[in-house]
């Protein structure tokens, strides 16, 4: 078992210095629930858990099932329990959802928020309101200070290589910025797909990792079958850096974009009608365009998420050993 007296108690305790990072589309309850389950901190985005007309709301019923799984996990294994889970809030003005999504996490006790894009004071006193602690992902040294400003308590530094939104910023450049002046929960984000990886992201200064893309790949995962196939057979030379699907640089699988007829290579920098090829419309990211970060080489194939788990700890202590005699 991890000891990290300094962490807060939700990071604590871990079978690895890990949190599942949250996946637009793919992360569900099966798969936080396995994550959870496996030993590290498992996440969704909100906004996965999407409510049809006159039904009931599926975010409620979603923490309702994890919370009960984890319990039920926890009375069979008192000797091996499971990770707390994270919920990951969008708390940019354009979110509508956020004021009654932020109330059903308050409700049930969401012991870890993820936020993003802008931090927003009220959002992280809910989550101490119920308990809980407020990690925010920021891809810059500002961002983090504002963000500690308005009263995270952790950050997630999500640097270059991450699938979805990563950042322009080497990992190493980042990590030391933020700690010249934070001493608090630190996450680094961005092609951590090995358990050396992981290793490596705590020699920079960061408590723990964010692992993203590795989780796509799995049985649990909400993602199609040929997005699965393409993340294994793929490595960085298949991921592009592009604005031209939501305004915003992220990292997609070049295969994905081929699919919709566009050539990932020869990309406009803006959008207009005449891009698609027959006058199809504008394929739409994450659902179509899929997020991938540089890191999918180590993803050897598609298996439940507690094997990538365990081959990250075997991954890990072997790093660890190895450079004990190594550099001693
Ligand atoms: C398919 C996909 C969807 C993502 N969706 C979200 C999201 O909804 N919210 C978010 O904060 N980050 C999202 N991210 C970013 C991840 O949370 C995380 O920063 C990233 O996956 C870490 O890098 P890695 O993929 O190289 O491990 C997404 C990433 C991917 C690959």
């Amino acid at each position: 078992m991890l000891k990290a007296r300094s962490l807060p108690k939700a990071l604590q305790g871990l079978r690895l210095p890990a949190v599942a990072a949250p996946l637009f589309i793919v992360s569900c309850p099966k798969l936080v629930i396995a994550q959870c389950k496996a030993g590290i901190v498992g996440s969704f985005p909100a906004l996965n858990a999407r409510d049809e007309p006159g039904g009931p709301v599926v975010l409620e019923a979603w923490l309702k099932e994890i919370t009960e799984a984890l319990d039920r996990h926890n009375q069979e294994n008192p000797d091996r329990p499971a990770a707390p889970f994270a919920v990951n809030q969008i708390v940019h003005r354009s979110n509508e959802r956020l004021e009654r999504d932020v109330e059903i996490c308050t409700r049930w006790k969401v012991p870890v928020w993820i936020t993003s894009m802008g931090a927003r004071v009220e959002v992280n006193e809910a989550a101490h309101s119920c308990g809980g602690i407020a990690l925010h992902d920021v891809i810059n040294n500002t961002y983090a200070k504002k963000a500690v400003e308005k009263g995270a308590d952790g950050l997630i530094a999500v640097a270059a290589g991450a699938g979805g939104h990563g950042g322009p910023q080497s990992p190493f450049a980042l990590v030391r910025e933020i700690r010249e002046w934070f001493d608090g929960p630190l996450l680094l984000g961005g092609a951590i797909s090995t358990g050396e990886a992981l290793l490596a992201a705590r020699v920079l200064g960061a408590d723990l990792g964010y692992v993203g893309s590795p989780f796509v790949a799995t049985e649990e995962a909400n993602a199609d079958r040929t997005y699965k196939d393409m993340m294994v057979a793929g490595g960085a030379e298949d991921v592009l850096t592009s604005s031209l699907f939501t305004g915003h640089p992220a990292n997609y699988l070049k295969g994905s974009i081929r699919k919709v007829g566009l050539d990932p290579d020869h990309l406009p920098d803006e959008w207009d009608v005449s891009v698609m090829p027959d006058d199809s419309p504008k394929p739409k990211a994450w659902r179509e365009i899929w997020g991938a970060g540089q890191g999918i080489g180590a993803i050897k194939s598609v298996g439940p998420a507690a094997a990538v788990v365990e081959r990250l700890e075997t991954e890990y202590r072997a790093a660890i050993e190895r450079l004990r005699a190594d550099i001693c």
